[in-house]
């Protein structure tokens, strides 16, 4: 499994592989749209998530707050990178919601991987993506 767990470096294609077949587990029987993400941690593992949606609609769980509340609860708490892939491979980016769980955790340089099919793919720093945003510092708390 593209998990980092044999100890080679990650690379983005890796990182991809990973979040598409994260993407196969996917449960989502509404939107019939499945989203699998891959997060990069600093010590060189992947956790990854799925969506998880729900009868309600709005109790649906995104792949990125699947994958970084996986991450967190095995003690991780450093990201270098992030993969998202769709079933579509359309280079689906994070949603606004998705970008703001991120910014708890990972800076502006940290990278966001979006999936365009076989090689292709765009990447973007989560700076770009959400400038300005609240945060720790800006509430003036340690954490
Ligand atoms: N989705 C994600 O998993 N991540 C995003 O950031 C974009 C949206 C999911 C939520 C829902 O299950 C489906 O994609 C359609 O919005
Ligand atoms: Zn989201």
């Amino acid at each position: 499994m593209a998990d980092g767990s044999d100890g080679e470096p990650v690379d983005d294609a890796t990182l991809v592989e990973a979040a598409r077949e994260a993407q196969e587990e996917s449960f989502a029987p509404y939107s019939g749209y499945a989203v699998g993400a891959a997060l990069l941690t600093a010590d060189g593992s992947v956790v990854t998530g799925c969506n998880v949606e729900n009868a309600n609609y709005s109790n649906s769980l995104h792949a990125e707050e699947v994958a970084l509340g996986s991450a967190v609860a095995a003690g991780h708490r450093e990201f270098e990178a992030v993969a998202v892939s769709s079933g579509e491979r359309d280079g689906v980016t994070p949603c606004g919601m998705c970008r703001q769980t991120l910014a708890e955790f990972c800076g502006e340089e940290f990278r966001v991987v979006c999936d365009l099919g076989g090689d292709d793919r765009r990447e973007y720093t989560l700076g770009h993506l959400l400038p300005d945003t609240i945060d720790a510092d800006t509430l003036d708390r340690d954490r």
